[in-house]
């Protein structure tokens, strides 16, 4: 397995490009099954998920194609063509990898009025249960029945009738599996206290342009009128503002000056107030957002929550930066119970951090020490990457595979600015 092993200690200075957002690509690749028109995706990020996803897709019967793009350049161009369904089956070996190939669930049943998928199970940072994907399904006219670990969806008819359904908890998955369903339902779909992610955003602007009609875009309440088919379309993925976010971390961790090429301020309020709650320097630029920093960072209280509030992919990264911080951060994590991996092994570098249920402190100490850590999910892995970026000494991160589910070429972006980073290939 690879390894990335930093030298800590440099300042990050210049430009970082931001690459396609992992959690819009992996909504929009499942759009192709909704119609036999080629769904052409622009500013695909080269991702481990990216590309099991596509191979989810052509295992449905879906061709996917990858435009030529030079090895420099970042992200991809992907025509994906669902001509006819070969399958609609998502199977176990796949779902067990990849989370969100349950997102083939809604298109599936839309497309072919039945779709049998695997039970994803649970990961790093909580069991993940579907039941609201289940329920809004339903609530649409969907028959469920769960067996040998799988779900078999069905559409009466052939075709989901329409409904309503209020999510009790907000879910972006859940949120994205019900509108993909909708949107070629015999009637109308309203989903109430529906997740407004930016990525779900996206999700409805490309479905729009692929011919469905939604309204309430980017709002809690989306109706949806089903209609009788969808057309093909071509759709350029939002920028990953998770991404943007990370690499702002680093640059205030390691008191740095660097631009988010392609980041979009007005996507990723909440991480730029926590930014300058931290007393950075956040300001929009003609290409992006600058993130500047001198000193140490001061103390922030953070709590996770939906969008627009403070994003649970945005914790792990903002906690590390805090280790190096003056006073002490206080952390609390609303949106999944088990989402603290990253404390134990920032801890072997040096930090001072303490959970007590859904919160954790963070002591600011006064430097942090280079060791061996362990990636455990993918956020968790960029912390230990922004910690070692400004510990003393050598830091190897083992299991990168976590990383390179969700950032594009990390390393490379890195050492563009100054980082003292490389890949150990384990051959
Ligand atoms: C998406 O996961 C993201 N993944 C996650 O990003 C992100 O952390 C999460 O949304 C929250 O923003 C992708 O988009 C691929 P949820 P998702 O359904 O859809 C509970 C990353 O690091 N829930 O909004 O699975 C659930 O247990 C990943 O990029 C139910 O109870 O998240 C959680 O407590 C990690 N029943 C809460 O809702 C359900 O049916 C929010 O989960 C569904 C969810």
């Amino acid at each position: 397995m690879d390894q990335i092993v930093i030298r800590g200690g440099q300042r990050l200075k210049g430009r970082i490009p931001i690459s396609g957002a992992k959690n819009a690509a992996l909504t929009l690749l499942p759009c192709a099954l909704l119609t036999d028109e080629p769904l052409t995706l622009r500013n695909l990020p080269r991702l481990a998920d990216v590309d099991g996803f596509g191979h989810l897709l052509n295992q449905l019967g879906c061709s996917t194609t990858i435009e030529g793009s030079r090895p420099e350049d970042f992200g991809r161009v992907m025509t994906a063509r669902a001509t006819t369904l070969t399958s609609t089956v998502a199977p176990y070996d796949i779902v067990r990898k990849m989370r969100a190939s349950i997102l083939v669930l809604g298109p599936l049943l839309a497309r072919a009025g039945e779709a049998t998928v695997s039970l994803p199970g649970g990961c790093a940072i909580g069991n993940r249960p579907i039941d609201l994907h289940l329920k809004a399904l339903e609530a649409f006219g969907a028959e469920i029945e769960l067996a040998s670990g799988y779900v078999k969806a069905s559409a009466p008819g052939g075709r989901l009738a329409g409904g309503k359904f209020t999510f009790p908890v907000v879910s972006v998955g859940a949120t994205e599996n019900a509108v993909m369903a909708a949107v070629l339902a015999k009637g109308m779909c309203v989903l109430e206290n529906a997740a407004r992610e930016p990525e779900i955003v996206d999700l409805c602007n490309c479905l729009v342009a692929m011919g469905a009609q939604i309204d309430g875009i980017g709002t809690e309440t989306l109706t949806i009128e089903g209609v009788d088919r969808l057309h093909g379309a071509t759709y350029r993925v939002m920028a990953d503002r998770i991404e943007a976010g990370s690499y702002a971390c680093a640059a205030v961790i390691t008191e740095g000056d660097v631009e988010l090429v392609g980041a979009k301020a007005s996507e990723m309020e909440a991480t730029l107030s926590a930014l300058r709650q931290a007393g950075a320097t956040v300001e929009d630029t003609r290409t992006g957002i600058r993130v500047a920093m001198s000193g140490r960072a001061e103390p922030v209280t953070l709590s996770t929550a939906p969008y627009p509030g403070f994003a649970t992919d945005m914790q792990a990264q903002f906690m590390a930066m805090a280790t190096l911080g003056t006073g002490a951060s206080l952390f609390t994590e609303t949106i999944f119970e088990n989402r603290y991996m990253h404390v134990p092994e920032l801890a072997r570098m040096g930090c001072d951090i303490d959970v007590r249920g859904r919160s954790a402190v963070v002591r600011g100490v006064d430097h942090l020490v280079g060791a061996p850590v362990m990636a455990t999910d993918l956020r968790a892995s960029m912390s230990l990457i922004i910690a070692g970026l400004a510990a003393k000494g050598e830091t190897q991160v083992n299991r990168v595979y976590h990383l390179d589910r969700g950032y594009e070429r990390l390393e490379e972006k890195l050492q563009a600015v100054g980082a003292d980073i490389e890949r150990i290939s384990a051959g």
